[in-house]
């Protein structure tokens, strides 16, 4: 390696169905990101996430939670299995599980999540009608460093977008789903380049905490 290059940050993604995410990560190594995508882990036989690994000349690995007695084991599983790859990153792409907290330390400051909503807004599921429900004209997706309380980790960025008149949970999931793709992929090559961690409970971006969300795709 040649002085300003940097190492490579080895990354392993979970997934728990179509990968979009995780193919915004392939698609951001292959255009010269300085990561190494190591392997794609999924919780689900079935998930399209594997054939756009294997397809990419990425190793994919599937788990099965019934052949596992509890959660707990389950997790341990799957987390020694990406600990084999030595990743300095665990990327949860759409992985639908929640993880438990004992498997979760040792990896806080190194695990991060893509959510589709503006935490702390609308932790778990159904984010989209949640949303709508509540009458917001604004809508978002986060990224965060993930800790034990689900989708509650310190945000490292957000990206919002407005939300139409007559939109459904649908649409605003389709208009959101580009712009995450960028999010993950901005937060990642921040993450890679040494310019953000994870200092306690926050965030810092070159050695400075952060106040707010970053808003990477603000000014594009
Ligand atoms: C994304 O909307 C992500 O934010 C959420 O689940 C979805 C996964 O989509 N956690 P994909 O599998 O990456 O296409």
């Amino acid at each position: 390696m040649t002085g300003g290059e940097i190492r490579p940050l080895r990354i392993v993604v979970f997934a728990s169905g179509r990968g979009s995410n995780f193919a915004a990560l392939l698609a951001a190594q292959r255009g010269g990101a300085p990561i190494e995508i190591r392997a794609l882990l999924s919780d689900k036989r079935t998930a399209p996430a594997l054939l756009l690994a294997e397809n990419a000349g990425v190793e994919a690995i599937a788990l099965a939670p019934r052949d596992y007695a509890d959660r707990a084991s389950f997790d341990r599983a799957i987390f020694d299995r990406a600990a084999q790859f030595t990743p300095d990153l665990i990327v949860l792409a759409g992985y639908m599980r929640m993880i438990d907290a004992q498997v979760v330390a040792p990896w806080i400051g190194r695990m991060i999540n893509i959510h589709p909503s503006l935490l702390p807004k609308y932790p778990g599921l159904h984010t989209h009608a949640r949303a709508l429900e509540s009458g917001d004209t604004v809508h978002g997706a986060s990224v965060h460093f993930v800790t034990a309380e689900l989708d509650g980790g310190p945000v490292i960025a957000q990206v919002e977008i407005p939300v139409a008149r007559g939109d459904t949970p649908e649409a605003l999931a389709a208009r959101l789903l580009p712009l995450e793709h960028r999010l993950l992929v901005a937060c990642v090559d921040l993450i890679a380049r040494g310019r953000v961690v994870l200092a306690g409970h926050a965030v810092e971006l070159d050695g400075q905490p952060l106040r707010a969300p970053l808003r990477p795709l603000a000014a594009q």
